[in-house]
């Protein structure tokens, strides 16, 4: 068994414990899951469906109805485009294309270093300063094609 598979069952172990093994608790369990390993690897999965006996299905189905969990590794910084109407006619697409080129990658994308992930939402109640763009919640108005650049690379 590798070291990473080890660790990942030892957390997982710890965390089903934590809630000793409550199916009620699946959703916090998958939290805690995340916020321990970064994201709910495949095998983490199978090892609480094992750990609560509930089949795989509805873990899997659960993990993937949350918007807040992910099944892929994230970025150590997540990049937001608001693409709600107000920010696309004042050129929101423009800014996601700039980003895409800058990172790599698309939308619902991580870099493969690991900096970065891209999403987009749709309007985020500041429209009278679009186009939005948003870093690990950090919002920056009126963003422009050269603003882009400069602002990224103050995320390491
Ligand atoms: S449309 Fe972007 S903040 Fe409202």
């Amino acid at each position: 068994m590798t070291a990473g598979l080890e660790h990942m069952r030892e957390a997982v172990g710890a965390i089903l414990k934590r809630y000793q093994h409550d199916r009620g608790s699946l959703v916090a369990i998958l939290q805690d899951t995340q916020a321990e390993l970064g994201y709910l690897v495949r095998e983490a999965l199978v090892e609480i469906s094992t750990g609560l006996d509930v089949p795989m299905s509805r873990v899997y189905g659960v993990a993937t109805f949350f918007r807040a969990f992910s099944l892929t590794p994230r970025g150590r910084h997540t990049v937001n485009v608001c693409l709600g109407t107000a920010c696309h006619v004042r050129g929101a697409v423009r800014i996601l294309e700039t980003i895409e080129r800058e990172t790599g990658i698309k939308t619902g994308e991580t870099s493969e270093d690991l900096r970065f992930s891209l999403e987009t939402v749709n309007c985020v109640g500041a429209c009278a300063l679009g186009p939005i763009m948003i870093v690990d919640g950090k919002y920056s108005g009126e963003i422009t094609v050269d603003k882009v650049k400069p602002l990224l690379s103050t995320y390491k």
